[in-house]
């Protein structure tokens, strides 16, 4: 709901950036220049705060895209929640 917010501000479609994480946080950052997590999230076993969308922009099943992967069954897409927030089941990252 931030009104200086669209996609452009993370992302750039003449480049390839699907994977970088760093880069991604780096726009993060840019609004969010500091953060106030606590010492039970800071001290998650494997836990990487150069990545900020693994906990706020966990993966779920996309209701829209489905592929057919053993005729059986549609399997969905796996996308990128873009609902940026706190997700507590995050917490329990491996
Ligand atoms: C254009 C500026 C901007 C950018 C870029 C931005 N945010 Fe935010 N974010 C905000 C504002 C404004 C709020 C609302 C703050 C409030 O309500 O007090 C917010 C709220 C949040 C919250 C709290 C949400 C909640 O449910 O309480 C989290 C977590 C967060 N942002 C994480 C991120 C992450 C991670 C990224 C990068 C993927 C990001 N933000 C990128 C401006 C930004
Ligand atoms: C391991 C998971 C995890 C990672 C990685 C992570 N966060 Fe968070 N974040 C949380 C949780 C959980 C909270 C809720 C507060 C708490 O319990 O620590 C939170 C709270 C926040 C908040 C709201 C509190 C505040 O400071 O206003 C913001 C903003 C935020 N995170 C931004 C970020 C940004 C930016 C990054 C990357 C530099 C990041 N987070 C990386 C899990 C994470
Ligand atoms: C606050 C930052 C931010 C904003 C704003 C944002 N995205 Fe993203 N988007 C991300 C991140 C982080 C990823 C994950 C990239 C990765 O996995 O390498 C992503 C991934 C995607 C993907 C790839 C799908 C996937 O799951 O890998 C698409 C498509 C996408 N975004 C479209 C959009 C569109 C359209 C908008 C505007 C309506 C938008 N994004 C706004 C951060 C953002």
């Amino acid at each position: 709901m931030s009104e200086n917010m669209d996609c452009a501000t993370c992302h750039d479609p003449h480049d390839q950036e699907r994977g970088d994480f760093q880069n991604f946080s780096l726009k993060c950052i840019s609004c969010h220049q500091s953060q106030e997590h606590s010492p039970k999230t800071l001290s998650l076993a494997g836990a990487n705060f150069n990545d900020c969308a693994a906990c706020h922009m966990p993966f779920v099943d996309s209701k829209a895209m489905k592929i057919d992967l053993n005729l059986k069954e549609l399997t969905p897409v796996r996308i990128r929640n873009h609902f940026i927030s706190i997700y507590p089941e995050e917490n329990s990252l491996p």
